[in-house]
């Protein structure tokens, strides 16, 4: 959340019994396990008040969450609050920290490159990568998934999306994990100043020579009869760099770490591919990795308790699609439950962009990989380290072991 990152004192409108102590950054609990961690928060209360970072709500209910996300112009999404990239970004994000109407005019634009039509024409060159990814360790004992899959996968997509030589997929890959995962202020900074030197150049390229893609339509974009700026250019470029790459990286790791200790639904999934996409919106509505943040602006009741203008709120996504007044036994992947819905992408008008995107690649890894690798594990001595910086849940690392 925002800085201050200190702790403030309770504010008055704030009941004592609904306050804890949850850092959700630093909290050993949370990073141990953050979805253990979140299930027994949202068992003291749908509704909560932490005084760390700053003091802020975290809403952990069901209900509570969809109508906060629904409820836009109440709960904005400005400031959104993600640290380390409030520190560092000068400008609003957009379309993701823009509000009402200023929202839709921008996002307009984007949508048509997202469309399930648009992204399709994708899948063979994801497909392609990830079989050249998952050749190069199908043979031997174990991986590191996360750094032969799940960290270039993405960078590549983007790169693609963007027409950008491909050869800059490693670049890519770790300019993302130092900006957001270095736990270090220069490091992070000096990342995030290389991707918006990058980008400006890149946009500078576009203006004077369009090609056919992404960028150069956002160049040469009109709105309200006005061209786009090249500070407006450069603030959705930068937007579409911190979404679509850490968010599919951290997803897999999440799904392969639950599949890598459920060797029954590996076989299931090998035994029946058909079933792969309803296993991934199981493993979508068990796992989502980003708890968005919001502030308010108006004061609002939410689930019988006081809000008031200015706090900011985080809307627990895990916690919420995993509510036992929703579903019986909600932490379980069940791939007949039927009608699940996830919070991982977000609802209302914020809802991603890229989850087409996003399930596509998803798709096509959990293909390959039942297809193309034996019954897997997580190795011996491989020990779960999370981290939740940057508002996206992941895995450090995942060591898998592959039964011969
Ligand atoms: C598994 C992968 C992904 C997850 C879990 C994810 C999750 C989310 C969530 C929860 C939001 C809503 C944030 C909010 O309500 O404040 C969001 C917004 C967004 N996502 Fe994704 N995302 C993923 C992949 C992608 C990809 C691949 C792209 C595009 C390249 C993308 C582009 C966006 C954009 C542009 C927004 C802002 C939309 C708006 O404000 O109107 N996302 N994402």
């Amino acid at each position: 959340m925002s800085s201050p990152i200190t702790d403030v004192p309770i504010p008055a409108h704030v009941p004592a019994e609904l306050v804890c102590d949850t850092d959700i950054v630093n909290d050993p609990d949370l990073l141990a396990d953050p979805y253990a961690a979140f299930d027994r928060l949202r068992e003291k209360g749908n509704i909560l008040w932490s005084p760390k970072l700053g003091g802020h709500w975290i809403v952990l209910g069901a209900h509570e969450v969809r109508e906060a996300f629904q409820k836009a112009d109440t709960f904005s999404n400005y400031p959104t609050g993600i640290p380390p990239l409030n520190e560092f970004w000068p400008r609003k994000l957009i379309p993701q920290e823009l509000d009402g109407d200023d929202h839709k005019r921008y996002r307009r634009l984007l949508t048509p490159f997202f469309s399930p039509s648009a992204i399709r024409p994708m899948a063979d060159s994801i497909r392609a990568r990830t079989h050249e990814l998952i050749s190069q360790f199908a043979d031997r004992d174990e991986v590191e998934f996360v750094d032969a899959v799940a960290r270039p996968l993405p960078s590549t997509v983007f790169l693609d999306l963007f027409g950008l030589p491909l050869e800059q997929a490693d670049v890519f890959t770790d300019w993302t994990y130092q900006l957001l995962h270095s736990g270090s202020h220069e490091k992070s900074a000096e990342a995030g100043q290389n991707v918006v030197t990058y980008l400006i150049e890149l946009i500078a390229q576009r203006r004077q020579d369009p090609k056919d893609d992404l960028l150069s339509t956002l160049t040469n974009a009109v709105v309200d009869g006005e061209p786009l700026t090249p500070d407006e250019v450069l603030d959705t470029a930068f937007l579409l760099f911190i979404a679509g790459l850490d968010t599919v990286t951290s997803q897999l790791g999440v799904v392969f770490h639950h599949l890598a200790q459920h060797p029954e639904l590996q076989q299931q999934l090998r035994e029946d591919p058909e079933s792969i996409p309803a296993a991934l919106e199981e493993l979508l509505r068990v796992y989502p990795i980003v708890p968005p943040a919001r502030t308010l602006t108006e004061d609002y009741t939410l689930g019988g308790v006081e809000f008031k203008t200015g706090d900011t709120v985080l809307l627990a996504a895990s916690a919420a699609s995993r509510d036992p007044e929703v579903y019986d036994n909600p932490d379980v992947v069940e791939l007949h439950r039927g009608g699940s819905w996830t919070t991982a992408f977000g609802m209302g008008p914020h809802r991603c962009l890229g989850s087409h995107l996003a399930r596509q690649e998803l798709t096509i890894v959990l293909e390959l990989m039942v297809e193309m690798v034996p019954e897997f594990e997580l190795a011996p001595g491989h020990e779960s380290k999370w981290h939740t910086a940057g508002n996206v849940w992941g895995l450090d690392k995942l060591q898998l072991r592959f039964k011969k």
